[in-house]
């Protein structure tokens, strides 16, 4: 999976066994056995005792049937053959130089292939070129100095010949042979946390120089790292190995794994937690994301508000259930619908009755009903709509993925802030009385949990005011940032 094509079999503790030849090799011909079908270019197996120091640093003298190298003396010279210099050129440009410089370079390190003077270059994302005018790196004695070629691993800043719109986190290739720039592909990815994981929620995707949302859109299968055969899941637990879809907000500019492991590999973040959860390898674009293109449209979502004369916001209400999210956000409506104002409510329980009837109340389905959610409210702004979001939306991830897919500045989370032994004596719908019987499942607060917002926009405390205080604080809000 990783690539690895050179293995050290270090057979260790071989003094426990009198040095004995027949047991070593015995070792080295099961596992020749074992790995025959991995494709491995080289085993070397090496008898030692780190104990005693047989074969570790230098040949040992317990061992004269012995005639390969020692441990440390192989790991100095193998030839891992892991040819980067013949690989198309890849500049992941990792900081653009000041002006103070009296140029501007691109500075990084050449992670794959070569470069020289006057060779063509693409900006990877864009494909526009230009040429190499300079190739600059510091001399030992901290002065600048111009190379004719630099090739990979080399740290130099790059001056092109043209003014072309390339920053942080691009990269710099080959004109020919360009890195895939896409929204959607297919990867492995070895899952690292203890919280397992499903499709829908979204993350931050990090490569070398990029950060940008992403979502696991598709669970493909599990595979089973004893015999590599793939199992269908719908969810990956921490040290699984899973295939899967990613799609991400922007494009992403790659290569396969295989094609360049410095280029085609990233890390997924929580944001909340700033948690690793995830190490992936990219395996291909996916076709359906290069041939869907974004249709430029001209009236945009501030063009369709101003028309309405308001500005398009998402009122998220999150909270337990029976907490008051509805009753408030509905008296929140009747005032700006009676003021002239172009309002919808989504509410869960309306929702759930139609576009996502298909999902009940595991974790994996609440995640999914409320990425669907957030991409429905982020099209009613687009529509110029002020929306009013009524959903338990228990979990931060998705509440900050909404916030991300709708835009920071359009999205208001407004807590509404009822103890559970208070949701639970209004029970308006009599499901808490359920829930504690045993007959509902996974309910809110009970058997699933509920994660408080941690700064929201607006704190509403509901046992201590008037319904009407509650819709006036949310006023106030929205009086004092609707500009129009
Ligand atoms: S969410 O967690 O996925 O955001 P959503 O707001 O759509 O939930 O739906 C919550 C509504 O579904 C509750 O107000 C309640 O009426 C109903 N419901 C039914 N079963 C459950 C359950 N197990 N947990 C929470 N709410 C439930």
């Amino acid at each position: 999976l990783l690539g690895i094509r050179h293995i050290v079999l270090a057979v260790n503790k071989i003094d426990l066994v009198d040095f004995s030849q027949e047991r070593f090799e015995a070792i080295r011909r099961d596992y020749e056995a074992f790995a025959a079908s991995l494709g491995f270019r080289s085993i070397v197996a090496i008898p030692l005792s780190a104990r005693f120091g047989d074969n570790v640093i230098a040949p040992s003298a317990n061992m004269p049937w012995y005639g390969g190298p020692s441990l440390l003396g192989h790991l100095e010279t193998v030839n891992v053959d892991d040819d980067l210099a013949g690989k198309p050129f890849r500049f992941p440009v990792q900081f653009v130089s000041r002006p103070h410089l009296n140029f501007r370079g691109f500075q990084g390190q050449v992670a794959s292939g070569r470069i020289a003077v006057g060779d063509t270059v693409a900006v990877a994302k864009s494909g526009v070129t230009t040429r190499i005018k300079r190739i600059v790196t510091m001399a030992h004695d901290g002065t600048d100095c111009d190379l004719e070629e630099a090739r990979d691993g080399q740290s130099v800043t790059l001056v092109l010949a043209d003014e072309v719109d390339c920053s942080r986190g691009d990269i710099l290739s080959t004109a020919t042979e360009r890195p895939s720039a896409a929204d959607q592909f297919g990867c492995d990815i070895i899952w690292l946390s203890e919280h397992p994981l499903f499709a829908g929620r979204s993350y931050l995707l990090r490569t070398e120089t990029q950060s940008i949302n992403a979502t696991i859109t598709e669970i493909k299968a599990s595979i089973d790292i004893n015999t590599f055969v793939h199992i269908a899941t719908k969810s990956i637990s921490i040290n699984e190995i899973g295939k899967c879809n990613i799609s991400t907000q922007q494009r992403l500019v790659f290569d396969t794994y295989e094609e360049n492991r410095a280029t085609g590999s990233f890390v997924l973040i929580d944001r909340i937690s700033n948690e690793t959860v995830a190490a992936g390898l990219i395996r291909h674009p996916l076709r359906r994301a290069e041939n869907i293109h974004w249709q430029a449209l001209d009236i945009d979502r501030i063009a369709r508000a101003r028309q309405k004369k308001q500005q398009a916001t998402v009122f998220w209400f999150t909270g337990l259930s029976g907490s008051g999210k509805s009753t408030i956000a509905n008296f929140v409506e009747k005032r700006m619908h009676l003021e002239g104002r172009h309002t919808f409510i989504l509410d869960g329980d309306n929702v759930r009755h139609g576009l996502n009837r298909d999902l009940g109340f595991t974790e994996a389905d609440r995640v999914e009903n409320i990425r669907r959610v957030a991409e429905v409210a982020k099209l009613m702004a687009d529509a110029g709509l002020i929306v009013l979001v009524s959903f338990i939306s228990p979990f931060r991830a998705e509440r900050e993925m909404a916030r991300q897919v709708i835009g920071p500045n359009e999205f208001v989370e407004i807590y509404v802030d009822t103890p559970f032994d208070e949701c639970a004596r209004r029970d308006p719908k009599g499901l808490y009385k359920k829930a504690f019987a045993g007959q509902l499942k996974n309910f809110t607060g009970i058997d699933s949990p509920y994660q408080p917002p941690l700064n929201p926009e607006i704190h509403l405390q509901t046992v201590q005011h008037s319904i009407e205080e509650l819709v006036q604080q949310v006023y106030e809000y929205f009086e004092m940032h609707n500009g129009i």
